[in-house]
């Protein structure tokens, strides 16, 4: 039977749905969670059962670590080992609630489960209404990755969640299209030094006016390395390529291929091809906001291959390349020879 889908309204969250959610949590099951950034498949974070079930509901590997979502800096103890790093706690005096998620010392009475037996846990505490209030009334901490079948998009709206992982899982709580639409910038310390795993909604160059900060290097940190890091990530399922910002596919071979690329930027197009926006270059938010939703539905019509351009853009540019780029695998065409 597929799970219930609830409505709670952002601005005034249903006391009757927050406590039917809260509940379903405390005994083991599965909810799905509105936040600020993306859906969330939430399980008791301390219930080694109830997050095993996650892996399972999502079909992801078990060294792909979870974030544990907290309501307020009051249960990170539960969560955290020791006190905060200097850095980590003016970071979290700065963004939290919000979209950044930090990566501490693992509290032993979290299963290492939670963090693919990892010494360190991602701990993130959420913005959104409902997501503090379902958190406040479960009373304990909980995991959450974004609630989508493992290498595919990741939900904005509940909408997404039901078609993925409606069959699989207690309940889905409706509260709309998500604000930011990409996930939590996620971020590591080496010393006082902080270091970008993943790059998200807050744009690094926010960071770095709080705190020394740099973006995870691969060749050189193999030690803070992020894991569940794959190339190919964010896939819409049908074969998608990625392109450089700017790039000029107007002596392309012909064929039933959709172009993403930006409003008021509709390159000169080969026979076949269909232009679709993700939105103007002007307004990177709302390009990120809208992503996954464009990311989804760029297979109506059914092409043979989506292309998609990069914006080139730094801030949320950063995050909004980052999912581009794993949507094709990683592999970044720079002219028509390498499409
Ligand atoms: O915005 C978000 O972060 C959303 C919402 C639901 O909060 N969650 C989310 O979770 O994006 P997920 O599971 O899709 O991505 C979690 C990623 C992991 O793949 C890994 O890259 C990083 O966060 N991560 C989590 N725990 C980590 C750890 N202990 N060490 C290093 N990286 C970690
Ligand atoms: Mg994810």
């Amino acid at each position: 039977m597929p799970a219930p889908l609830l409505p709670c309204p952002t601005d005034n969250p249903d006391p009757a749905v927050i406590e039917r959610a809260a509940s379903v949590l405390r005994a083991g099951g599965l909810v799905a969670i509105p936040t600020e950034t993306v859906y969330g498949l939430g399980a008791h974070a301390l219930d080694a059962t109830a997050v095993a079930s996650i892996f399972t509901a999502k079909g992801r590997p078990s060294t792909d670590p979870l974030i544990v979502h907290i309501d307020a800096l009051a249960m990170a103890p539960q969560v955290v080992d020791g006190d905060f790093p200097t850095p980590a706690r003016i970071l979290a005096d700065a963004y939290w609630p919000g979209p950044l998620t930090l990566v501490l010392p693992r509290h032993p009475s979290v299963p290492a489960a939670v963090s693919s037996g990892l010494p360190l846990v991602g701990v993130r505490c959420p913005s959104h209404p409902t997501a503090q209030a379902i958190i406040s009334a479960a009373g304990v901490p909980i995991a959450a990755p974004s609630a989508n079948r493992f290498g595919r998009i990741s939900p904005t709206r509940a909408s997404h969640v039901a078609a993925e992982l409606g069959d699989r899982i207690d309940l889905i709580v409706d509260s709309g299209p998500c604000s930011a639409g990409v996930e939590s910038t996620v971020v590591s310390f080496d010393g006082d030094m902080a270091v970008v795993l993943r790059h998200g909604a807050i744009p690094l160059e926010s960071i770095a006016a709080h705190v020394a900060v740099r973006s995870i290097d691969t060749t050189s940190d193999a030690a803070i390395a992020s894991p569940g890091h794959d190339e190919r990530h964010y896939s819409p399922g049908i074969p998608t390529t990625t392109v450089i910002a700017g790039f000029d596919p107007a002596h392309a071979p012909p064929g039933n291929v959709r172009y993403l690329g930006y409003e008021g930027e509709e390159p000169e197009l080969p026979a076949g091809w269909s232009f679709v926006p993700f939105g103007s270059r002007r307004d990177l938010d709302a390009i990120a906001h809208d992503l996954y939703d464009v990311l989804r539905h760029a297979d109506v019509a059914a092409p043979t291959r989506i292309i998609a351009e990069l914006t080139g853009e730094a801030g949320i540019g950063r995050a909004i390349d980052d999912r581009l780029s794993r949507a094709g695998s990683s592999r970044i065409a720079q002219s028509i020879a390498d499409l």
